[in-house]
């Protein structure tokens, strides 16, 4: 057997379930039981039956997973599978933080700890961050954290004041405005689709915004034949093969390299993977304390998105 069929084999013999999000590899995503952008992946993982769950994506999503699934086993590829912006965020001075604005409710993006979350009013993510936003009444005071580029472009959309964490991610931050622009003169008739985690002097580029999936479902509707697509290259393989006559260009970062990945979603392999099943393990642990507390936000965002029916 190949390594694919060894997989598919052992996860059927052991009730497991493979999510992936867009940004894994094309092989990964291939062999996903459920890929989706990290809204999708949280509320496939509300619904899950199977006795094991491998993530193939990053610890923060790995440990949604785990809080909506306390009593299964969350299985994760690599353990140092990590984030940039869930790092540029400590527990210990987003504490004080908010114990400094008492009067303030707290959203946070979901790519942060589940220590972060357990201090948080609710949860977003990139594709509900609107409708979570307004629905707090408009005169509530808000803390955003803590991506302050998703949290800016929120804040312009809505005309809120939100109080920003300073936080990044370290893929979405490194696009070379020079370089997209000079794309856009090679490719004029090519649209600008771009992930609000972008910094806005970029964003006033594009002619789309918006999460994975919406990006994704943005190509597939408009009329447009090309895309110079500025978010992590992982996408493109859904969108080539959900438009295969399209042309989609990644945009290039301010480094040497011709596109854009997320080193820590690249540290998945389809061997790990393998390894993960078969050895049960690394497994996602999180203390009682931590589990009772981060699942209250994630289940009033679900809930929000329920009512707005965003799927
Ligand atoms: P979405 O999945 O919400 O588009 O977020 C992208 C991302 O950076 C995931 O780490
Ligand atoms: Fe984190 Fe950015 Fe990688 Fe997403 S793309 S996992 S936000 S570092």
């Amino acid at each position: 057997m190949n390594l694919r069929e060894k997989i598919l084999d052992l996860k059927q013999k052991k009730n497991a379930i493979i999510l992936a999000h867009y940004y894994q590899t094309a092989d990964i995503q291939d062999i996903a039981d459920f890929l989706g952008d990290s809204l999708q992946l949280a509320q496939v993982a509300e619904n899950v039956d199977a006795d094991i769950i491998v993530f193939a994506g990053v610890h923060f999503m790995a440990e949604t997973a785990k809080l909506l699934n306390p009593h299964k086993k969350v299985l994760i590829p690599d353990l140092d599978a990590g984030c940039s912006l869930s790092d540029s965020c400590p527990p210990d001075l987003f504490k004080q933080f908010t114990e400094s604005l008492p009067d303030h409710k707290v959203i946070s993006y979901i790519n942060c700890s589940a220590e972060i979350k357990a201090l948080s009013d609710v949860i977003c993510t990139s594709s509900n961050a609107m409708s979570i936003v307004n629905s707090f009444p408009e005169d509530q005071p808000l803390i955003f954290a803590p991506d302050r580029n998703l949290g800016a472009y929120i804040n312009k959309q809505t005309g809120r004041n939100m109080v920003l964490w300073n936080g990044a991610c370290m893929v979405h931050e490194i696009f070379s405005i020079e370089k997209l622009l000079n794309l856009k003169v090679e490719f004029p008739e090519a649209k600008i689709i771009a992930h609000p985690e972008c910094e806005a002097e970029l964003l006033e580029y594009a002619d789309f915004i918006g999460s994975t999936t919406q990006l994704l479902k943005y190509t597939q509707q408009d009329s447009a034949e090309k895309f110079i697509v500025v978010t992590e290259t992982g996408i493109l393989h859904q969108m080539m093969l959900a438009s295969p006559h399209k042309i989609f260009i990644p945009a290039p970062p301010n480094n040497s390299c011709a596109c854009n990945d997320c080193p820590h979603m690249k540290k998945n392999t389809l061997e790990k993977i393998y390894q993960a099943l078969l050895l049960e393990s690394p497994e996602l642990i999180l203390s009682v304390d931590i589990l009772t507390k981060a699942i209250v936000p994630i289940k009033k965002m679900l809930d929000i998105s329920r009512a707005n029916a965003f799927v």
